[in-house]
């Protein structure tokens, strides 16, 4: 069976979506595309070799035979894209962040398995091949109890300034840099953790950038097993020396990685680095999109698991703005 997806915006994201399935051909085509402009839907309609363009979500649900979509849209359009296409029986594919507020993801969850469809959340990061073999580690037991993991992503963001268009407004974004981001270190933390977030207290900044919501974010999250995470997220700097995108400390020594290898040091054991090759998180991400229809599995994350990733941002926001630590499902205390 040869996948019919349907790609529903067609901005900065979603080339390297087009290149996915462009690599695997013979399980996947592209064959309707969506954008409000003009140009970028006729352009991507012609990039993925010829699909039809579509205006509208509604118009392309309506009038193409597509069996899954793929949503590539401002954070604000998210949840309406997503139950018009479950609802439409399409598997999905959504980008971070899942939607904005827990109303809406319970919105979600239910259109999914009334209409018995898979949504995917495309949250690339835990497609690197250091982040698999740290979760297998961790698994395994390796490092004992884990007492504390530090997930980072920070960039100095050239692209987000005066003419920031929908990523400068509070409303369109869902806050700020942490929502947007921000979202990949926080399903990184929850991916490694293994235990159910309890509490959240968060410090939030906007250093640099001319946007409405913070630029920066340095978060805490308590675990039940007793593990602190420590997320640090921005837009005003570039990741500064020594902050690894992912260092776990635990019982028995530390495993640490920037994406391509990774360090395990453990107290009674020779230090070891496991190389991995270089690889594009997107696109292994679309293929296993892909994979997950052709074989009728479970993606890696579910609307489930996007759920939990906003409930620990939503919290962080409340713990900004009040000024307090925030007990997760309890954020509009
Ligand atoms: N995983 C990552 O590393 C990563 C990186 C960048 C963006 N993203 C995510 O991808 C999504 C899109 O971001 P982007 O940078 O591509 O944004 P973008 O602004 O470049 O593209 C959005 C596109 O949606 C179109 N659009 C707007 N309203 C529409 C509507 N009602 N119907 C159809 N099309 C509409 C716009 O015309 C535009 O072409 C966001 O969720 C963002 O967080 C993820």
């Amino acid at each position: 069976m040869t996948v019919k997806v349907g790609l529903i915006g067609c901005g900065g994201i979603s080339k390297p979506h087009a290149d996915g399935y462009l690599k695997i051909p013979g399980e996947v085509r592209v064959t309707a595309v969506c954008d409000v402009v003009e140009e970028n839907r006729t352009r991507m309609a012609e990039y993925v070799g010829g699909a039809r363009p579509f205006e509208s979500i509604e118009a392309l649900l309506s009038e193409s035979d597509v069996d899954a979509v793929d949503v590539c849209l401002p954070h604000h359009l998210h949840k309406d894209a997503i139950v018009a296409a479950a609802g439409a029986g399409k598997h999905v594919l959504c980008e971070k962040p899942l939607c904005l507020t827990l109303e809406e993801a319970e919105e979600i969850g239910a259109v999914i398995r009334d209409n018995g469809v898979t949504l995917m959340c495309a949250h690339n990061q835990l497609f690197y091949p250091a982040v698999k073999q740290a979760k297998e580690i961790l698994d395994a037991g390796t490092l004992g109890q884990i007492y504390q993991v530090r997930t980072v992503d920070t960039f100095f963001n050239r692209g987000v300034g005066a003419n920031a268009g929908w990523r400068a407004s509070r409303a369109m974004v869902g806050g700020g840099e942490l929502i947007d981001t921000g979202y990949h270190p926080t399903y990184l933390l929850l991916y490694l953790a293994n235990s159910a977030p309890t509490e959240v207290g968060a410090m939030l900044t906007r250093h640099a950038l001319a946007i409405e919501g913070e630029d920066s974010g340095q978060v805490l999250v308590r675990f039940a097993d007793g593990m602190v995470g420590n997320i640090v997220t921005s837009w005003a700097y570039d990741r500064p020396a020594g902050w690894w995108q992912f260092l776990v400390v635990g019982e028995h020594g530390q495993m640490y990685s920037t994406g391509d290898e990774l360090h395990l040091e453990l107290r009674d054991a020779e230090s070891e680095v496991f190389e991995h090759p270089k690889v594009n998180t997107f696109h292994l991400e679309i293929a296993d999109y892909v994979r997950c229809i052709r074989e009728d599995r479970r993606p890696v994350q579910t609307h489930e698991d996007g759920t939990k990733v906003l409930e620990v941002i939503l919290a962080a926001y409340t713990s900004d703005e009040k000024k307090r630590i925030v007990s997760i499902g309890k954020a509009s205390d």
